[in-house]
């Protein structure tokens, strides 16, 4: 017998995934007609697939948005969540029965849930990021918008004008006051700085180096990796080894799940589920490194 509900991801290219273990142990705890697929789909298929979303026999009731197609798939949609429209990025899009389509960023939510649970502040914080691509827009968007905003967060990135531009497109839409770019890594103050984040993938590859110089981690400094895999960057070992508190993005990916989770089902995931879905995406990673 056939799944009655089908969810998944799409992107490319996706077989680094995490997120099947994820959901799929939601679905089996949940006791849930459901599966959740990759969908690798190039760009010239995405016309394609977002027409079979309209179908009758369409069984797909939601999916994850991933790079590189968290801008471009707006255009598809029939309705964007207030925080999606400020953001102008989608990582979930929920199905309706009658094809609608509703897109929702739970990117930035999803940090934010990582940053409380961990209680690093980021209220009248002094903050210094990394990079200036689509997992930065979610995370500072999330940031301007919070009631208690940061003091300052510089940015950095290799291309200075992007970094521009993102402030710039931001602030059509929210406060971005406190965001300023910055043309050189030693402008990013880190000796100065509550909060380092990464949101570039250099640390992804073993040989990549470390951005920050050495001497400028502190035992003040929180140090944010959204790079999971690695589990430990350059960055994250060479700022611990400073006395700096570090963590990865792993609990990000966890939170922006839960999240999309609960916009596809509807259903409020209770901790023992929760749990559940942690522990599959920690052994599906260990999984993936084994192979
Ligand atoms: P994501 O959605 O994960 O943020 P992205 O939008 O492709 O992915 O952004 C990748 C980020 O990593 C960008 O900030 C990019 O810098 P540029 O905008 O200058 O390209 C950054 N990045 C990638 N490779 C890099 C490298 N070798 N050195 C510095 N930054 C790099």
């Amino acid at each position: 017998m056939s799944i009655k509900n089908l969810y998944g991801i799409i992107g490319q290219p996706l077989s680094h995934s995490l997120s099947p273990a994820m959901h799929n142990a939601a679905f089996k705890a949940l006791q849930m007609d459901a599966e959740y697929h990759l969908f690798p789909l190039k760009e010239s298929e995405l016309e394609a697939f977002f027409a079979s979303l309209k179908k009758k026999d369409n069984r797909i009731r939601g999916f994850n948005v991933t790079v590189p197609y968290k801008e471009v798939v707006l255009k598809y949609m029939d309705l964007l969540s207030p925080f999606a429209q400020k953001v102008k990025a989608i990582n979930t899009v929920t199905v309706a029965a009658d094809g609608r389509l509703e897109g929702f960023n739970t990117d930035g939510p999803g940090f934010l849930t990582h940053l409380t649970e961990l209680k690093i502040k980021t209220q009248h914080q002094r903050i210094s990021l990394l990079g200036a691509g689509g997992t930065a827009r979610s995370i500072l968007a999330v940031l301007c918008l919070l009631p208690e905003r940061p003091e300052t967060i510089l940015i950095y990135n290799r291309h200075y004008e992007k970094a521009l531009e993102l402030i710039r497109d931001l602030g059509l839409r929210m406060d971005a006051s406190c965001l300023e770019a910055v043309k050189s890594v030693d402008s990013l103050n880190v000796e100065l700085a509550d909060l380092l984040i990464n949101t570039t993938s250099v640390g992804l590859k073993a040989e990549d180096p470390c951005l920050i110089k050495e001497e400028s981690f502190h035992s003040n400094l929180w140090v944010y990796d959204v790079i999971y895999n690695p589990f430990e960057t350059k960055l994250l070992a060479l700022a611990k080894s400073k006395g700096a508190r570090t963590v990865n993005g792993l609990g990000m990916l966890f939170y922006q799940g839960v999240l999309a989770f609960q916009h596809w089902t509807k259903v409020q995931l209770d901790i023992d589920v929760k749990t559940l879905m942690w522990e599959s995406l920690a052994e599906s990673l260990e999984k993936k490194n084994d192979a």
